[in-house]
C-alpha cells in the first residue's frame, strides 16, 4: 500500500498538549495543507516490524502508537509484522513539518494494509494524530481546523477555496533540529510564565483565522497568522531553559519581509518549531518573493497553494 500525503502549516499555532491520551492539543489550530512537498509512504508484510524514512532505518517508537491502534481495529488477517519505507521530498525534521506529513502518510498506508476503512477521515486524522499532533491536519485537504482537546482534525474549505492564495517556502537551514517540537512543547508548559495566557487567548486568535478564511480576506489572516506564531515563540522564549530556533538568516527574512509588506507586496511570514520561514502571499506577488529572499536560503524556496488530502495509490 502506497500513501502520499502533504505538510499541514498551521497559520494559527497548536503549541501545547493538554493531559489525558496522546497529542491532544491544548489550543485549537488553524491550517493550510500545501501542494507540492510530498511524503510518499509504503507499507508492506514483512518479518519484523521496521520504519524507514529516507532510506535510513529510524527508531519506530513514535510510530508505535498508530500500529497499535491499527492492529487493535483492523483485520485479524492483518500481517504479523510491518515493513514502512518513507520518502519525502523535502528536508526531514527541520521544520518544514515532515511529521504532520510523514505520520498522516504512514496511518494511511498501514490502516490500508490492515483492511481498515481509509475513507473514513476522521478516522484516518485520530490516528495520524497518535504520531503527531499537526498530522490530524495533513489527512485533510485545504483549510482545517483543529479544536483544543478534538482528537481529530476537520476541513473548514477545499483546496479550491482560495486559488490565488501562495505560500512560499524559505528553507534556511536544512540541519535537523536540536529540540523536538515534542520536547519543546512539554518544557515550554512546564517552566514558561507566559504559557497560561498563550492559552487562553488561542481561542480568539482561532476563530479569527477561520473567518478570514471564510472571507479569504488575506491582509486579516496574515495579521492574524503574525500575531499567533510570534506569541507562540513568547512562550518558547519565556521556557527555562529559553528555547530559540531562530537562525540571523531567520531574523534578517522577517524584516525583508516587513520592508515588501510596507512596499505593496502581500507577504506575512510564520515559522515553527525550526528556522524556516513560510510566507502567506498570493499567485501574483510569490515570485517577487522568492527572488527577494533566495539569497538568505539554503536551498531553493518553494512555492505552494493549498494542496489535496492524504490519498491511497495501489
Ligand atoms: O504536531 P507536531 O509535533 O509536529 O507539532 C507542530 C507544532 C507547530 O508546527 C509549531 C505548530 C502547528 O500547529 O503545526
Amino acid at each position: 500500500m502506497t500513501a502520499l500525503a502533504h505538510p499541514s502549516l498551521a497559520l494559527v499555532k497548536y503549541w501545547g498538549k493538554v493531559d489525558g491520551g496522546i497529542n491532544l492539543p491544548a489550543t485549537t489550530s488553524i491550517a493550510i495543507t500545501l501542494a507540492g512537498p510530498t511524503t510518499t509512504t509504503v507499507a508492506r508484510a514483512g518479518e519484523a516490524d521496521r520504519l524507514t524514512v529516507d532510506g535510513v532505518v529510524v527508531d519506530a517508537e513514535r510510530v508505535r502508537p498508530i500500529l497499535s491502534a491499527v492492529r487493535a481495529a483492523g483485520d485479524a488477517r492483518g500481517p504479523a509484522a510491518v515493513v514502512v519505507d518513507s520518502r519525502n521530498s523535502f528536508p526531514t525534521a527541520a521544520g518544514l513539518a515532515s511529521s504532520a506529513s510523514g505520520m498522516a502518510a504512514y496511518a494511511t498506508a498501514v490502516a490500508a494494509l490492515h483492511g481498515l476503512d481509509t475513507t473514513d477521515l476522521v478516522n484516518l486524522s485520530r490516528l495520524a494524530r497518535l504520531g503527531s499532533g499537526s498530522a490530524s491536519r495533513s489527512v485533510f485537504g485545504g483549510f482545517t481546523r483543529w479544536d483544543a482537546g478534538a482528537d481529530h482534525a476537520r476541513q473548514i474549505a477545499p483546496p479550491e477555496w482560495w486559488p490565488e492564495l501562495r505560500v512560499v517556502i524559505l528553507p534556511v537551514s536544512v540541519a535537523a533540529k536540536e529540540i523536538s517540537s515534542r520536547e519543546a512543547m512539554n518544557a515550554t508548559r512546564a517552566t514558561s510564565p507566559y504559557y497560561a495566557e498563550w492559552v487562553a487567548d488561542a481561542p480568539t486568535l482561532a476563530d479569527e483565522g477561520e473567518q478570514a478564511v471564510a472571507r479569504r480576506d488575506l491582509e486579516r489572516l496574515g495579521e492574524v497568522t503574525r500575531l499567533s506564531y510570534l506569541r507562540m515563540f513568547a512562550t518558547m522564549l519565556g521556557a527555562n531553559p529559553p528555547i530559540v530556533y531562530w537562525l540571523p538568516n531567520s531574523v534578517a527574512i522577517q524584516h525583508e519581509v516587513a520592508r515588501l509588506r510596507r512596499a505593496g507586496i502581500a507577504a506575512w511570514e510564520t515559522m515553527d518549531a525550526g528556522p524556516q520561514v513560510k510566507v502567506l502571499t498570493t499567485a501574483n506577488d510569490a515570485p517577487r518573493i522568492v527572488e527577494e529572499m533566495r539569497h538568505l536560503c539554503a536551498t531553493e524556496p518553494i512555492v505552494c497553494p493549498a494542496g489535496a488530502g492524504v490519498r491511497l495509490e495501489r
